[in-house]
C-alpha cells in the first residue's frame, strides 16, 4: 500500500489514515484503547509521530535492526556526533554494538546533501536494506534521528536490554517545520532548577523537534545568572525563590554548559532578563537601583506588578548595559528577551522612554530583542518580537494593539496562556500549577491554529509559538513534567506540522502512542481522559 498526504484534503487524508492503521492492526479506533500485541507487533506506520510529519509516502518492506546494523556518517565532526548521540540511545536497549562507520552499506545512514530541505527539514527512506537519513543540515538529520527514535518501539528508550525486534515500516518521510521558532520556557526565578534538571528537559523537548529554550532568568523572587560586574544580583538576588527555599543561579560556567547542551540538541537559547518590572531581586540587591535609594527585602511570594527599575535614573541604563552586554557575551544564539510584562509599577510614560532606551543596547551587543507583547505598547524595534501572551478574553484593544505592531513588522511568537501555558491546572482538581488563565485540558491545548490566531496579524508575522511554563508551584522535574505532558507534544506540533495535518480525532491517537515512551523514559505525565491511553 503507498500513500501519499502531503497536499491532500484532510477528510481523504483522514481516511487513508484510518484505512492504513487498520491495515496494519495497529490502533484500535476511537475510544478504546489500542490492543498491547497488536501494538508491538507491526512496526509504527511512517505518520504515526509527533509532531506530524509533512509528507509521508507508505510502502515497501520494514527494516529490521539486527547486530550488525551499523550506523554510517558523512566524514564530519558534527554528522558522526548526531550518529554517536543515536547509538547512545538504542545502544543500551538494543543490545547491539551500533558501530559508528563512514562507509560500507545497509544499516542506519546519517548523510548531508543538497536537497529542499530548508534549515531543519529531511528525508528518512526506510526499506528492507537500511534507512537512511538525508538532510541539507546537521539539524535536519538531528530532527530525522526524533523520528527514526518514535518509528522504533517505546521500549528502545529503556537504559536495559529489551527484547525488540526492532522494525521501522517501509517507506519515505519528507518533512519540513512550519514554523522556524518553536519554543518552551523555563521559569528559573520562581523555582531554581538545577542544570541537570534544565538538561533533561531539553531532552525532551529535542523529542518533539523544538529548538528553542527560552529561560526567564530574572524575576521578582530571584536572579538566577552571575553578573560580575553587579555580583550581589546572583550572590544576594538569588539566595532565595518563592517559598523562602534556598534558591540558586548558574556561574557562567554553569550557564554556558546548558547552552553548550541545548546546542548539541539544536536548541537555541533564549536569555530572559524581565524589566522594567519583575525585578525586586535585582532591586534587593542594589539599593541604588531605586527611586528612593532603598533596597527592598528580598520577596519569595507570589504576587506580580510591585516592583520597577528607576525609569528616570542613569544607573538604570548602566545596570542594563553591563546585565546585557555580560548576558549577550554568553549567548551565541540571535535573541535577548528583556521581558516588559505586567509592569504595572511603572508609567506608561515610563515605560516607554525605558524601551526605548533599552531596546538599542540589545542591538549594540549583537542581539535581537524579544518582549512580551506589551512591548507593542512602546515602539518596537525594526527586528523586535512580541511573545503574545493573551487569552481568548483579552481585550480587542490589547489585541488590536499587538496585530497593529505585526502588521507594521513586528515579528510574533505565540504563547495564548489560556493553550500553551503549561503550569495552568487542567482542571479543577489538578494538584500543581495555576489557573488564573482558565483551566486548560489537552485537547483545548491543542485545537487552534497559530495561522489565524490572533485577528488582524497576518499569518506571515507569525514565527512559531512557545510554550511557557511558570514555576510558582513547581519544584521537581516530576512537577515539570506532569504539567508540560501531555500538553508540551501538542505545541512542538503545532510549531513544527502543517495546518492541513491538524486534527484532534487523529492526533490524539498519536499521542496515547507517546505514554509508554514516556513510562519507558521516567517521564511522569497527566492521563487526561481526553486521550485514549493504552492500557497495559
Ligand atoms: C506573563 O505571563 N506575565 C508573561
Amino acid at each position: 500500500m503507498r500513500r501519499t498526504h502531503s497536499t491532500t484534503p484532510r477528510t481523504t487524508r483522514v481516511l487513508g489514515s484510518l484505512l492504513l492503521v487498520a491495515a496494519a492492526g495497529v490502533f484500535t479506533l476511537g475510544a478504546a484503547p489500542a490492543a498491547p500485541a497488536a501494538r508491538t507487533a507491526a512496526p509504527t506506520p511512517l505518520d504515526q509521530v509527533i509532531p506530524a510529519p509533512a509528507s509521508v509516502t507508505h510502502g515497501g518492506t520494514p527494516y529490521r535492526l539486527t547486530r550488525a546494523t551499523g550506523v554510517r556518517v558523512d566524514d564530519s565532526a558534527e554528522v558522526r556526533r548526531i550518529g554517536a548521540y543515536l547509538a547512545g540511545i538504542l545502544r543500551p536497549s538494543t543490545g547491539y554494538p551500533l558501530a559508528l562507520t563512514d562507509h560500507g552499506t545497509g544499516g542506519i545512514r546519517l548523510h548531508l546533501a543538497p536537497g529542499d530541505f530548508g534549515a531543519e527539514g529531511y528525508r528518512l527512506h526506510s526499506d528492507a536494506g537500511g534507512v537512511t537519513i538525508t538532510a541539507s543540515a546537521p539539524a535536519g538529520l538531528f530532527h530525522g534521528v526524533q523520528t527514526l527514535r518514535q518509528l522504533l518501539p517505546p521500549a528502545v528508550e529503556k537504559k536495559t536490554a529489551q527484547p525488540g525486534p526492532w522494525q521501522i515500516a517501509g517507506g519515505t518521510v519528507q518533512d519540513r517545520p512550519r514554523y522556524s521558532y518553536r519554543g518552551a520556557m523555563l521559569d528559573v526565578s520562581r523555582h531554581f532548577l538545577t542544570v541537570d534538571q534544565v538538561k533533561r528537559y531539553i531532552d525532551q523537548l529535542a523529542l518533539y523537534k523544538l529548538n528553542e529554550l527560552h529561560l526567564h532568568l530574572s524575576d521578582d523572587q530571584g536572579w538566577r545568572i552571575a553578573i560580575d560586574s553587579w555580583p550581589r544580583l546572583a550572590a544576594y538576588g538569588g539566595s532565595t525563590e518563592v517559598g523562602g527555599g534556598p534558591g540558586g543561579y548558574y556561574t557562567k560556567a554553569q550557564y554556558q554548559e546548558i547552552v553548550r547542551y541545548a546546542a548539541s540538541r539544536y536548541l537555541e537559547v533564549v536569555p530572559e532578563i524581565d524589566m522594567p518590572g519583575h525585578t525586586n531581586a535585582a532591586l534587593a540587591s542594589y539599593a541604588e537601583l531605586n527611586c528612593d535609594g532603598t533596597a527592598p527585602p528580598l520577596y519569595t511570594g507570589t504576587k506580580v506588578g510591585f516592583s520597577s527599575l528607576c525609569v528616570p535614573k542613569q544607573v538604570t541604563y548602566d545596570f542594563a548595559d553591563d546585565v546585557i552586554r555580560e548576558l549577550a557575551a554568553l549567548t551565541p544564539g540571535r535573541y535577548l528577551h528583556i521581558g516588559g510584562d505586567e509592569a504595572h509599577s511603572t508609567s506608561h510614560a515610563d515605560y516607554v522612554a525605558f524601551m526605548d532606551r533599552v531596546q538599542p543596547i540589545v542591538a549594540k551587543y549583537g542581539k535581537t530583542v524579544i518582549g512580551w507583547h506589551q512591548l507593542t505598547g512602546a515602539h518596537p524595534v525594526p527586528g523586535a518580537l512580541a511573545q503574545y501572551w493573551g487569552l481568548d478574553s483579552t481585550s480587542a484593544a490589547e489585541k488590536d494593539q499587538v496585530a497593529k505592531a505585526a502588521r507594521n513588522g513586528t515579528g510574533l511568537i505565540l504563547s495564548p496562556a489560556d493553550r500553551i501555558y503549561l503550569d495552568m491546572k487542567y482542571t479543577k482538581d489538578t494538584r500543581l500549577g495555576l489557573d488564573w488563565a482558565g483551566l486548560v485540558e489537552v485537547r483545548r491545548s491543542y485545537d487552534w491554529n497559530p495561522g489565524d490566531y490572533l485577528p488582524g496579524a497576518p499569518a506571515s508575522a507569525v514565527r512559531g509559538v512557545e510554550a511557557p511554563m511558570w514555576s510558582e508551584t513547581l519544584k521537581e522535574s516530576a512537577d515539570i513534567e506532569y504539567m508540560a505532558f501531555p500538553r508540551l507534544p501538542g505545541a512542538a506540533e503545532l510549531g513544527w506540522s502543517p495546518a492541513a495535518t491538524h486534527d484532534w480525532d487523529t492526533y490524539k491517537v498519536r499521542l496515547a502512542a507517546q505514554a509508554p515512551r514516556w513510562d519507558a523514559l521516567g517521564i511522569t505525565y497527566y492521563r487526561s481522559p481526553q486521550v485514549p491511553w493504552p492500557t497495559n
